[in-house]
Order: structure tokens, then C-alpha cells, then sequence
């Protein structure tokens, strides 16, 4: 099953968000298979966002990855990068679409963010940058189990 690679920013842990994006993960039938909190060093930031090292943000994005601690987690189920991604929304928070209702969720970004340099949360953009970014932050390993759910969530 594909899995995915999603953080609660900063910003996101300091604005008590942690659990409503858990909730959004669990409640869509994903299956939670690694979580920690960790305050990152500049460093392992760097590996982390190495893609847009050049970029003009590149130094105010690692100084407000390393400004608190992030959860890091991993995720597992069908499609797992494309729908995390589709869960988060755009990169820029003001395109993001919003819930129709205070009570509906539209996508995390578009529901709680303003500013592309304060979005709140972390998505995989591939398989391939998921699986790096897994061995990048859970070098640990990763708990094996069975999701009793899943019988209920897949025919
Ligand atoms: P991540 O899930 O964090 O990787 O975001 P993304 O994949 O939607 O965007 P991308 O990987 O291109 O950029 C990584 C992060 O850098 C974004 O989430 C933003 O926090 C930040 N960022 C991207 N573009 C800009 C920009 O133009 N200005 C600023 N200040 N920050 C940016
Ligand atoms: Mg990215």
C-alpha cells in the first residue's frame, strides 16, 4: 500500500492543529504508521527541503521549519500521496478552496492558512520523495499492524 509523508508545521503545533489534521487522516480511512514529535535542526531541514535549496525562501523556510517542533507522521492507504496533497491543498493557502461550512472541512491550508510562508502542513509530492522523506525522518523503522478498519474502508 502507498504511503506518504505528512507534518504538522510549526505554526501548526504552536496553533493547536495537530489533532484536527490527525482527525482529517483518520476519519478518511488512512492508516496512522508513524508519528513522533521532533524540534528539527537546521541541518536535517536542509535534507529535507534539498530540492529548493537556490530559492530566495530557501533561508526563511528552513528558520521557520527549525522555530518549533513538528509532528511527523506516516500514512498508508490507496493513493496516499496524490489524496495527502488533495488534503492539504495548494501551496499558496489564499488558493485553496475553504469548507462551504464552518463545519465542513474543505482542505487544511485553505481551512486554517493565509500566508505560502506559514501553510502549516507538509505533504509528499511523489512516491519517491515519500519514501525518502520516511527514511529521512523515521531512520527508526517503522511499528508493523493490522488496520482493522481496512475491511470496512476497501471492498
Ligand atoms: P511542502 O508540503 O511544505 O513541501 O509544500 P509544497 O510542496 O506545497 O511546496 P514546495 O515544496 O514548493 O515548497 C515548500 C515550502 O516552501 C512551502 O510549503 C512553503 O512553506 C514554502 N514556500 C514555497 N514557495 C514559497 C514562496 O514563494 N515564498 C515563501 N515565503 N515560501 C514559499
Ligand atoms: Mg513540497
Amino acid at each position: 500500500d502507498e504511503r506518504t509523508y505528512i507534518m504538522v508545521k510549526p505554526d501548526g503545533v504552536q496553533r493547536g492543529l495537530v489533532g484536527n489534521i490527525i482527525g482529517r487522516f483518520e476519519q478518511r480511512g488512512f492508516k496512522l504508521i508513524a508519528l513522533k514529535l521532533v524540534h528539527a535542526t537546521p541541518e536535517h531541514l536542509e535534507k529535507h527541503y534539498a530540492d529548493l535549496k537556490g530559492k530566495a525562501f530557501f533561508p526563511s523556510l528552513i528558520q521557520y521549519m527549525a522555530s518549533g517542533p513538528v509532528v511527523a507522521m506516516v500514512w498508508q492507504g490507496l493513493d496516499a500521496v496524490k489524496t495527502g496533497r488533495a488534503m492539504l491543498g495548494t501551496t499558496n493557502p489564499l488558493q485553496s478552496s475553504p469548507g462551504q461550512y464552518s463545519f465542513a472541512y474543505g482542505t487544511i491550508r485553505g481551512d486554517f492558512a493565509l500566508a505560502v510562508g506559514r501553510n502549516i502542513c507538509h505533504g509528499s509530492d511523489s512516491v519517491e520523495s515519500a519514501e525518502k522523506e520516511i527514511g529521512l525522518w523515521f531512520p527508526e523503522g517503522i511499528v508493523q499492524y493490522t488496520h482493522d478498519q481496512a475491511k470496512w474502508i476497501f471492498e
